[in-house]
């Protein structure tokens, strides 16, 4: 089984996780309890996924869709390596993948919970 590694916004807390192929970081997040929020739970209609991937893995992901940049722009804390977590979606190649949450997020969506 992959694993992947979730760095906290504070940039020190370090989680490992299993990592499921076909899973996206966001599916993969919420089953391990991390904090990603995902408000439109991978629609491309919200930034709050928004995750800061390592730059050894960023060149192993698939180019991102023109809605993911749309997106993206909205993002707060926008790195050269930022990526929607709901669109990274778990293969072998990406197995060790680090991630790490941005500081903070910018949710335009009505909170439903
Ligand atoms: Fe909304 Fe990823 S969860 S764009």
């Amino acid at each position: 089984m992959p694993k992947m590694v979730f760095i906290a916004a504070d940039g020190v807390t370090r989680t490992e996780v299993d990592a499921p192929l076909g899973l996206s970081v966001l599916e993969i997040a919420h089953r391990n309890g991390i904090d990603l929020e995902g408000a439109c739970e991978g629609s491309l209609a919200c930034s709050t996924c928004h995750v800061v991937v390592d730059p050894a893995f960023f060149d192993k992901l698939e180019e991102p869709k023109e809605e993911e940049e749309d997106m993206l722009d909205l993002a707060f804390g926008l790195t050269h390596t930022s990526r929607l977590g709901c669109q990274i979606l778990m293969t072998d190649e990406l197995d060790g993948l680090v991630v790490r949450l941005p500081v903070a997020t910018r949710n335009m969506m009505v909170d439903k919970r």
